[in-house]
């Protein structure tokens, strides 16, 4: 089993059924079917076709790691981004895929515990993010982010790393110029380390390396208690 298959997912989170938007729907996600989803949930009316986000559950492992080599290629796995995840699980409730009409996954986004920089701030890291390659281009990465960052929002977060293009994350508030002092645990380009302030002032003064903090995938959910 490899780090990733130790994940546990993040528990809780409520499922938000998205219209993915105005752009053409990929003929994967079923345009013609309206309604789907599990549990009683159900699509929203609306243009296009629609995709449910949801907490990513434990049997979703697999094909979201399938998804990712997809999308991204064994590379992946080397970025200086990998040190911060590995052997750790996604900050609790951050851990989304977004589903297909046949309830098959079509996008994830996960975030992450770390400190941002020598005795910094608590924030999380992003990522990675991706979406199917043959449903490129039909909004669901950007319904991914804006539901990923809306959520570390609504639970208490103060900031967002990732290491990703400026010109995609850019959209959803990332630059590069709160970063300046602080620096991923590996080799990667400057001017794709961005962050997001979800608190103004959260990365003020954070300088070094960003290290993770999260628990670690022995560990149990911080809410039991110890036995
Ligand atoms: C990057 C990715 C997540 C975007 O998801 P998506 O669902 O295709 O994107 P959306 O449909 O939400 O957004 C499409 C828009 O983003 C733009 N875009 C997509 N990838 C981009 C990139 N790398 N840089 C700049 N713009 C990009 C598109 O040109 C399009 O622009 P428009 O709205 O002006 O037409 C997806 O392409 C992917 O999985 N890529 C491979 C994995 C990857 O690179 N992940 C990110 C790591 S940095």
């Amino acid at each position: 089993m490899n780090a990733f298959a130790l994940n546990t997912p993040s528990s809780g989170a409520s499922r938000h059924l998205l219209p993915i938007g105005e752009k053409k729907p990929a003929a994967a996600l079923a345009p013609s079917s309206p309604r789907w989803g599990e549990g009683g949930s159900r699509s929203e009316p609306g243009e296009g076709v629609s995709i449910s986000i949801t907490a990513e559950q434990a049997d979703d492992v697999v094909a979201r790691e399938a998804l990712l080599d997809r999308a991204m290629g064994p590379a992946r796995k080397r970025r200086s981004s990998e040190k911060l995840r590995r052997g750790r699980r996604p900050a609790e409730g951050l851990a989304f895929v977004a589903r297909g009409a046949d309830g098959g996954i079509v996008g994830t986004v996960r975030l992450w515990d770390v400190t941002a920089g020598e005795g910094g701030p608590a924030a999380l890291l992003l990522g990675p993010l991706a979406v199917d390659p043959s449903l490129k281009g039909a909004g669901i990465g950007s319904k991914l982010m804006r539901h990923a960052v809306a959520e570390a929002r609504r639970l208490g977060h103060a900031a967002i790393l990732l290491v990703g293009d400026a010109p995609y994350y850019g959209r959803f508030g990332f630059g590069a110029d709160k970063t300046a002092s602080l620096a991923m645990p590996g080799p990667y380009e400057r001017d794709r380390f961005l962050a997001l302030e979800l608190r103004t002032g959260a990365l003020d003064g954070a300088a070094g390396i960003v290290k993770a903090s999260g628990r670690r995938t022995g560990q149990p959910p911080r809410f039991r208690a110890a036995a």
